[in-house]
């Protein structure tokens, strides 16, 4: 009797777990992705791009890469004045998004390394660079899309195992904005930083060419504290931070400005 009471018991208890399974609704990823990218058309002085993008920010993933921010609008103004400085150049990108900035560049440059940590934004990335293949001309370098987390030794492994020889520049547009996007979660600025896995990045890619290799960064600013930030940590690398004369400006309502940073 004891043992019939404990079976039915037991059964009663499977049946309600069971139910219970039923009830609850399992949303995958994707629920919270909005990859409904539109083709967009930027210009930058004499260059017109097209891409696919969204046109803001939808969901509260580590997604920002799916949009073009102001950094990329700063940084493609002048590259697209000094095209020159370009020709035939060896380039990685870092924190790529959907590519403006690299896709641009292939125009000019001998090759072109587009980079980012994110698998969704790594996804439009190289839909992006799809699209551009297809149009290119052949003078136009190639693209490829490398998954590429700052401070991570693994990707960065990958990186010069097949890019021995490394690169003639690093470009990064509005690549630290991470931090700014949940201030209230960051009470000690500097753990949750992505300043120093980026600083630490950089450094390892100057280093390839043994210092004949530089790093322009797009810098636009939202907080002071991040300005004093950018400053510190590529000092504290050992590195020379020098602003590009005339590039302060004003983009989208923010101060911006580019910075050229060398070994
Ligand atoms: C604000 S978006 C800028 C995208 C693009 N450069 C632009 O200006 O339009 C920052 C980019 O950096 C990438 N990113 C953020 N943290 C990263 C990390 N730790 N390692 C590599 N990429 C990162 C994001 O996925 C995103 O594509």
């Amino acid at each position: 009797m004891v043992m019939k009471l404990n079976q039915a018991g037991m059964e009663r208890g499977k049946q309600e777990e069971a139910a219970e399974e039923e009830e609850i609704v399992c949303l995958d990823e994707s629920f919270f992705i909005n990859d409904n990218y539109q083709l967009t058309t930027f210009t930058f002085g004499s260059q017109v791009l097209q891409l696919f993008c969204l046109q803001s920010s939808s969901t509260d993933y580590d997604l920002t890469g799916q949009l073009v921010w102001p950094g990329a609008v700063l940084l493609n103004d002048y590259l697209s004045k000094n095209v020159k400085m370009l020709q035939g150049l060896s380039v990685i990108e870092l924190g790529s998004g959907v590519g403006i900035t690299g896709i641009l560049c292939s125009r000019f440059c001998h090759e072109v390394v587009l980079t980012d940590h994110n698998k969704e934004v790594l996804k439009v990335l190289n839909k992006n660079i799809e699209l551009h293949s297809s149009s290119a001309t052949p003078s136009c370098a190639g693209l490829v899309a490398e998954k590429l987390e700052w401070g991570n030794d693994d990707d960065m492994g990958q990186i010069i195992q097949r890019y021995p020889s490394g690169f003639d520049l690093v470009l990064g547009a509005d690549i630290y904005i991470l931090q700014l996007l949940f201030p209230s979660v960051l009470n000690s600025s500097h753990s949750l930083s992505s300043i120093p896995p980026l600083f630490d990045t950089v450094e390892q890619l100057l280093r390839l060419r043994g210092g004949h290799c530089k790093f322009i960064l797009a810098y636009v600013s939202r907080a002071k504290m991040m300005d004093a930030m950018v400053v510190d940590e590529a000092i504290r690398h050992g590195m020379k931070i020098s602003e590009v004369n005339e590039t302060r400006s004003v983009v989208r309502n923010l101060e911006g400005v580019i910075y050229e940073i060398k070994l």
